[in-house]
């Protein structure tokens, strides 16, 4: 059955093929193969599309997947640059009385699309470094002064992100000895009985005040029954539209949790329901839309992730339109501190990152 899904990938890659390939002074037979290398790219996503059972319909080895997962990072690349290219075409028809030099132009955007592609699916798969953030905290008390808060988030075990980055994860984020570990989503991509054996190393992850999370849109695409329970029992504990009190002293701070709005009960204010007055309060929320509502519940720091920093340009500016303008980063939202993490990983479907590491975020939280 058509799926309309299916038709923006298509279109994309025909006006690919036209604007890159065709142009090429190249035999005949080359133009055909480089036209079937770019229609390679939707390969994927018609064999995950196939199905009504959506994402996770075949196991792949890890190479074949991201081999496919490169194809159709190639096509994307090699469009947004075709489109830049064809923006100097119009320009150069405007301004220039010479010919347009449509070779070299095309087998400009064919060796940056081949390069992009090459380190973007490198910077995309690596185990990503720590990035260390200082952060003050407005009425943080004394004792929770230097409280050291690690956070992952998209780590999208899947067809690529399989048990060995899971475990190397972990290993650096336990070398960090943090306090509390924050998990605000997107944990998975695929069915219980596939992928827990690769999120399984999340049960090695330690910290005194525990490990917290909320649920990611890509948590209700499977299993979401089984999801819950497989990664309680690693040892997560989950805030559904709740709260949790960080005691040391007489200082306390609160971490509440939202789950995504993707299952319809995303309620900030039952969250912070009961809780005592003047303590600061951080607030995971998967994803950063909602900060300015939320700014409105006195909440001194949101941390999300989500639009995985924007992966690539052109790609970036419609994920800042799809999230309220939040991509990555720093905000201050009406007095409410905002951390969008780019992600400890990202979707295996697009796994490419170009000017856009992904990270391990170290928060040491300050009083002020
Ligand atoms: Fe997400």
């Amino acid at each position: 059955m058509f799926n309309p899904f299916m038709l923006v990938p298509c279109l994309i890659c025909l006006y690919t093929v036209l604007s890159m390939a065709i142009p090429l002074k190249v035999p005949a037979l080359v133009k055909l193969l480089l036209a079937l290398l770019t229609v390679s790219g939707l390969a994927k996503l018609f064999l995950l599309r196939s199905t009504p059972s959506g994402f996770d319909i075949l196991e792949l080895p890890r190479n074949i997947a991201l081999l496919l997962s490169a194809m159709f990072s190639f096509m994307i690349a090699a469009a947004i640059i075709c489109l830049a290219k064809d923006v100097i075409f119009v320009l150069w028809k405007i301004f220039s009385r010479a010919k347009f030099p449509a070779h070299h132009a095309s087998l400009t955007v064919l060796v940056l699309a081949v390069i992009t592609t090459i380190y973007g699916i490198y910077a995309g798969t690596r185990v990503p470094d720590v990035v260390r953030h200082d952060v003050k905290i407005p009425g943080l008390g004394r004792e929770l002064d230097g409280l050291k808060v690690a956070m992952l988030v998209d780590i999208h075990t899947g067809s690529v992100n399989r048990r060995p980055f899971v475990q190397e994860v972990v290993n650096r984020t336990n070398a960090l000895s943090p306090d509390v570990i924050l998990i605000p989503g997107d944990f998975v991509d695929g069915h219980v009985a596939r992928r827990k054996y690769d999120l399984e190393p999340l049960s090695g992850l330690r910290a005194k005040f525990g490990v917290l999370a909320v649920t990611g849109n890509h948590e209700y695409y499977y299993d979401l029954a089984g999801w819950l329970e497989t990664i309680a029992g690693f040892g997560v504990k989950w805030l559904d539209n709740e709260s949790v009190i960080i005691t040391s002293g007489n200082s306390r701070l609160v971490i509440a949790g939202v789950p995504d709005p993707t299952g319809g009960n995303h309620d900030t204010p039952r969250a912070l329901e009961g809780l005592p007055e003047n303590v600061p309060v951080i607030l995971m929320d998967h994803q950063p839309r909602f900060a300015r509502e939320n700014a409105k519940h006195s909440i001194a720091l949101q941390v999300s992730g989500h639009t995985h920093g924007g992966q690539f340009p052109v790609v970036y500016e419609l994920t800042r339109r799809f999230n309220n303008g939040f991509v990555r980063g720093w905000y201050d939202v009406d007095g409410m501190r905002l951390y969008v993490s780019p992600g400890t990983s990202q979707w295996d479907g697009f796994p490419m990152r170009v000017f856009d590491p992904s990270e391990i975020s170290l928060f040491t939280l300050h009083a002020e």
